[in-house]
């Protein structure tokens, strides 16, 4: 029911007006977000490295409302991805893309904008020479998502794409995309999704989660684990013995801010763990699907909010 309700409060712009201007949300923010601008995504990334994580960079806009909009973004990769290459950070930065951010839900020829602004940036990224991924938006954007992912994969075959365990037919997609040189990262999924396509209950999220970890860890490609769940973690790390995976065969990922000790336990183990580094403006949407994630998320934004000065 509160998840129901953030979940709609990220897409509701009266409620985005107010909590962007509450005055202790800046703060809070910071705490999952990069900052601002450029510079404070390459400055985090940079601590982040010598910390012995990698990196995947978002640069945050999801209600891009016109085409111009949708090339400022991609120009906006491509900045990131020349600082990335001349900071030398390329080689363990990479970043990920939203297609609703570079057009795809632009009513006309959305998919045809999405489609090029998302080749300008494979383009930067192979000239910076580090990879992209796709996020995956909700439902009703996966089979478009997975349709450009193909065309951009015939070029650029190092793009990876997001799936989410709590789809009904993601355990079909992870079989079709376990291929040798195929990058999925698996996630459970963060949008509000109706029952005839989506799991409901954490139980069944998670064992379709687990389901498709055995799919793409018995497959010849290289899983990325997103999750910061314990048990998906450790049950990651077992399948991945019984399948003879080496340590840099698959990596664990996990978002800027959430479980940093974790992080850095799995690091000390060798493993390759790579940090989601979200950074720009736009973090409303971002941000209230963290607070509804985790009940004690929000817990910690209304406790800051009732304890200002
Ligand atoms: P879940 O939320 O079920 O939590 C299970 C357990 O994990 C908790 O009980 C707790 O122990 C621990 N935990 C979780 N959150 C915690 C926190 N904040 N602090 C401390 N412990 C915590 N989604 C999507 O729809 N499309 C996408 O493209 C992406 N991309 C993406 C990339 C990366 C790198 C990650 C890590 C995640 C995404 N997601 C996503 C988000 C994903 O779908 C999901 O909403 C969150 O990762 C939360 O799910 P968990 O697997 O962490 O477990």
């Amino acid at each position: 029911m509160l998840r129901t309700t953030l979940l709609a409060a990220s897409r509701a712009p009266r409620v985005r007006q107010v909590i962007e201007k509450l005055p202790p949300t800046r703060a809070i923010v910071q705490r999952f977000v990069a900052g601002d601008q450029l510079e404070d995504a390459v400055a985090v990334t940079d601590a982040l490295v010598g910390g012995g994580r990698r990196i995947t960079l978002d640069h945050l806009g999801e209600d891009t409302r016109d085409a111009a909009q949708a090339a400022d973004t991609a120009a906006a990769y491509e900045k990131l991805l020349a600082a990335l290459k001349e900071t030398g950070l390329a080689e363990r930065a990479e970043v990920s893309v939203k297609l609703s951010a570079v057009g795809q839900f632009l009513p006309a020829d959305g998919a045809r904008i999405a489609l090029d602004n998302a080749r300008r940036i494979c383009e930067a990224a192979a000239d910076a020479g580090t990879t992209v991924t796709l996020d995956m938006e909700d439902h009703t954007t996966t089979d478009s998502t997975l349709g450009i992912a193909r065309e951009l994969r015939a070029d650029f075959p190092w793009l990876g794409v997001v799936l989410q365990a709590y789809l009904h037919r993601t355990e079909a997609d992870c079989a079709d995309l376990s291929s040798a040189g195929s990058r999925v990262r698996l996630c459970k999924g963060a949008y509000q999704e109706p029952a005839s396509v989506a799991f409901q209950g954490k139980r069944d999220v998670d064992l379709s989660y687990v389901r498709c970890l055995k799919v793409l860890m018995a497959g010849e490609g290289y899983p990325m684990v997103a999750s910061h769940d314990p048990r998906m973690i450790r049950i990651a790390g077992q399948l991945a013995q019984w399948e003879g995976r080496g340590l840099d065969t698959f990596e664990y990922q996990m978002l800027y801010g959430i479980r940093p000790e974790e992080q850095e336990r799995l690091v000390d183990t060798g493993a390759t763990m790579r940090i989601y580094l979200p950074y720009g403006g736009e973090w409303y949407g971002y941000f209230m699907r963290r607070l509804a994630e985790r009940p004690a998320n929000l817990a910690f934004f209304l406790r800051a909010l009732a304890t200002r000065d």
